[in-house]
């Protein structure tokens, strides 16, 4: 049983077609990177398996169910969690409420349980402060718990955005430039927590990134698109020393 599967994916926005034919395959437990150059559609391959687009065409199987066109919050539901490029997080609750909040879809109470605060709700508010606390400790974050995310440096809000995607517990962790933004030192902290993360989660983990350093030393399998289509794909070893990929990054003079 594969965990992910994608067939023919394709997405038109109006004249433009920005992910053409695109397929790719999870057993599970992988850690996987997409790259290409700017406007490839990396994001929107992200953006149609987390349920934010609906695809023109394509088939995407998630533990042997199609999963197109579901809404976003029913693909985290299946186990689907991801980040996004420009960090969304909500910067006028605490750290804590921010990884609170996107366990509620998975809440195991009602409208009825939380009016009279019953046991059952009881319980899983207890439950769930539980798994965010866990996290919190797991990723360094608790000395931050009470802070809001707008106060705290970009590195930590990275990590933040990473924790609430992992209290949702997912089986697959979709990271869209995790290290977009952050120092160098801050990245280096990043390559070992995502290291970390996969091996300690036992998920897979698929990663849009532009630093190649990110890239290169976590992934074993990267897959390269251009103008959407994927051009190579192959060990980062493979990638790395590939004319097609070295052409749509630095252009024909370069070769
Ligand atoms: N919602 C949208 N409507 C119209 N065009 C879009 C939309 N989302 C992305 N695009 C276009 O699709 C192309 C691929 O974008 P994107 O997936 O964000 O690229 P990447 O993440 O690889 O940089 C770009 O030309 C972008 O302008
Ligand atoms: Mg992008």
């Amino acid at each position: 049983m594969s965990l992910l599967k994608i067939n023919g994916l394709t997405q038109q926005f109006g004249g433009l077609t920005a992910v053409s034919d695109f397929s790719t395959e999870f057993q599970g437990n992988e850690l996987m990177g997409l790259i290409g150059p700017n406007g490839a559609g990396k994001t929107t391959v992200f953006n149609i398996v987390s349920g934010f687009y609906k695809p023109t065409q394509g088939k995407i199987l998630f533990e042997e169910k199609p999963i197109n066109g579901l809404k976003p919050h029913r693909v985290t539901a299946m186990g689907i969690a991801r980040t996004f490029q420009n960090i969304r997080l909500w910067h006028d609750m605490s750290l804590l409420d921010n990884i609170l909040i996107s366990q509620h879809y998975n809440l195991g109470y009602n409208l009825f349980d939380l009016f009279v605060r019953n046991r059952r709700y009881i319980e899983n508010e207890k439950r769930m402060r539980n798994i965010a606390m866990q996290l919190l400790e797991q990723l360094d974050l608790v000395q931050f718990m009470d802070e809001k995310p707008k106060n705290l440096p970009y590195g930590i809000q990275r990590k933040i955005e990473i924790a609430r995607a992992l209290s949702v517990k997912p089986s697959l962790l979709l990271l869209d430039e995790p290290a977009a933004g952050l120092n160098s030192s801050d990245v280096q902290e990043l390559i070992k927590l995502i290291g970390w993360i996969h091996k300690e989660f036992k998920i897979s983990i698929w990663m849009i990134e532009h630093q190649m350093a990110v890239v290169m030393s976590l992934c074993s399998w990267i897959q390269v698109i251009d103008f959407g289509k994927t051009i190579a794909q192959g060990t980062p070893e493979q990638i790395q020393n590939n004319p097609a990929v070295i052409k749509a990054y630095l252009g024909d003079d370069q070769i």
